[in-house]
């Protein structure tokens, strides 16, 4: 019988650290290859001039083997700037259904110019290639005007990164492109439950993993 770490019914007090643990990096693992899932689009966190700083990813991967979080992102964003000084990162994901909540950190590695970056990018769909476009870097003040009442967003000169020329086959953008490498050190999770909240934290030490049941 499988087990559903997202199963309301599911009593993560009847299975061995080792056990729960896996079933958290299936669990992302499934995540990461089902658009509807609700672990697929975790919060991720950095610090940057001292100041907390957060915005939604897609969970493009797990890498089950190194047990890493992958995402994507634009090169030029703020994120892998602040990434790039501080490279620790909190991943928050929530499940609302069976209100479970996870929470991931450790640093973040940058991937641009190697394997990971050029395997990701080439499995990479057409669509979110052309995210990678924009002449301007993410963040960027748009250029005036604000709206533009005669041509549409797609097709302004503003925001060629919707262009319908480009092909599947296309490296356009690929220099923008950056592949975000999550390592966890630590793994918070909390169950919220009618009766009894459930809360653990598993923290990887020299020798292993620790896990430890806390206060909800
Ligand atoms: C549903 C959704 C999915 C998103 N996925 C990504 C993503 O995978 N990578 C990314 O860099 N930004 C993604 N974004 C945009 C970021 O939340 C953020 O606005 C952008 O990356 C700029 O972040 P920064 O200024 O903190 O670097 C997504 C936003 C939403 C709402």
């Amino acid at each position: 019988m499988t087990i559903d770490l997202l199963d309301p019914l599911f009593d993560p007090r009847r299975i061995s650290p080792d056990h729960l643990r896996e079933l958290v990096w299936k669990t992302l693992d499934l995540a990461s290859g089902q658009p509807d899932h609700p672990w697929r689009l975790p919060i991720l966190g950095t610090v940057g001039d001292g100041k907390a700083h957060q915005r939604i990813v897609v969970l493009r991967g797990v890498d089950l083997s190194q047990q890493l979080l992958l995402a994507h992102t634009d090169i030029r964003s703020p994120k892998v700037a602040q990434l790039q000084t501080n490279t620790h990162a909190s991943w928050l994901f929530y499940a609302p259904a069976p209100r479970v909540q996870l929470t991931l950190s450790g640093p973040v590695r940058i991937h641009t110019d190697d394997e990971t970056a050029n395997s990701e990018w080439k499995r990479l769909p057409i669509g979110p290639k052309r995210d990678y476009l924009s002449p301007l870097p993410p963040g960027a003040l748009f250029p005036p005007p604000c709206v533009e009442e005669s041509a549409p967003l797609e097709r302004s000169a503003s925001a060629p990164n919707r262009d319908p020329e480009i092909s599947d086959g296309n490296d356009q953008g690929r220099e923008n492109f950056a592949v975000l490498a999550g390592e966890v050190g630590v793994m918070d999770l909390l169950f919220i439950r009618p009766v009894e909240h459930l809360r653990f934290r598993m923290t990887r030490t020299n020798s292993g993993w620790q896990m430890d049941r806390l206060v909800p």
